[in-house]
């Protein structure tokens, strides 16, 4: 890939051709543990957040009825930051001039305006599609008015909600810099290395250290034990559908058996991979910005 391929890939802001591709997709704008009152109490008062996604900067909020709201976070009046709106249960209210937004972008109130004034009926803040799964809040971004697609039916979506977990990290660089270094198996071998395993009945949910399915000569391996026993595996990769890529990584166990591990990559920034027969990872890679990625 050259110079200007990687920029036209890799921008993703607003009036980008990346930027309004990506935006055709559901993309996680937050966790839901991050509107817990109980994992941060400031969420009891004022369960809102500025969040920042393709390049966009909006506010994500819940009102009083649970519904959520998704909105840009200039006001539409002079630009006032809505991340210090005020909460006010069944909207937020813009510090500056007080005009109150709903969750679904309405212009409930303009009361700085004359008595009689009709200017909130013809004022609307750009809000945007919100659902939750499996502990992800998405967000949708795509053209005003039309209608967005079905997330795709991952088993992360579908398990119940005793079987998964979402978390989430910053990095510091752009969505397919990030999506490169998930899916390339190899470096599991090195970067997550154990040199020494551990007993297998207590490692249910530990990233690696539970056996891979199957046994050798009588014996389950822990994933550990494959990885790092096998550190030159062979990749091949074949696209089973449009957007979706089945990558499998061989690693010789034995002179008779080989290990096979399975990841599927769906387009554009997905991708699933198995940990061990009891845990899988399913690794979104979100663009924030050209230079920021959450995984
Ligand atoms: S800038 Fe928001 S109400 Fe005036």
């Amino acid at each position: 890939m050259n110079a200007d391929q990687n920029q036209r890939i890799t921008r993703i802001g607003p009036g980008t051709p990346c930027g309004a591709l990506m935006r055709h997709y559901w993309q996680p704008a937050a966790l839901l543990d991050e509107f817990d009152p109980a994992l941060d109490p400031r969420m009891a008062q004022r369960p809102l957040k500025a969040v920042r996604l393709l390049g966009q900067d909006m506010v994500l909020f819940r009102d009083d009825t649970g519904a959520w709201g998704l909105l840009d976070r200039d006001c539409p009046h002079r630009g006032a930051d809505l991340a210090f709106a005020r909460h006010e249960g069944d909207g937020v209210r813009c510090p500056f001039h007080g005009w109150k937004f709903a969750a679904d972008g309405r212009c409930l109130q303009t009361p700085a305006e004359p008595m009689g004034s009709t200017l909130c009926t013809r004022v609307r803040q750009r809000s945007y599609p919100v659902m939750v799964r499996a502990g992800v809040i998405f967000a949708w971004l795509g053209p005003e008015g039309s209608t967005p697609p079905a997330l795709p039916d991952f088993h992360c979506f579908t398990a119940p909600d005793s079987h998964v977990f979402a978390f989430k990290g910053l990095w510091q660089c752009n969505w397919l810099q990030a999506f490169e270094v998930g899916i390339d198996p190899s470096h599991t071998s090195y970067l997550h290395r154990f040199e020494q395993d551990e007993a297998l009945d207590g490692a249910y949910g530990k990233q690696f250290r539970n056996a891979s399915v199957g046994e050798v000569r009588g014996e389950r391996w822990p994933m550990t034990r494959v990885m790092r026993e096998s550190g030159s595996p062979e990749i091949r990769h074949e696209e089973v559908s449009p957007g979706l890529t089945k990558i499998t990584t061989l690693r010789a166990m034995t002179e008779q058996l080989t290990h096979v591990r399975v990841t599927h990559a769906m387009f554009p920034t997905t991708f699933v991979i198995p940990l061990s027969e009891t845990m899988t990872i399913t690794q979104m890679h979100v663009p924030v910005d050209d230079t920021h990625t959450y995984w």
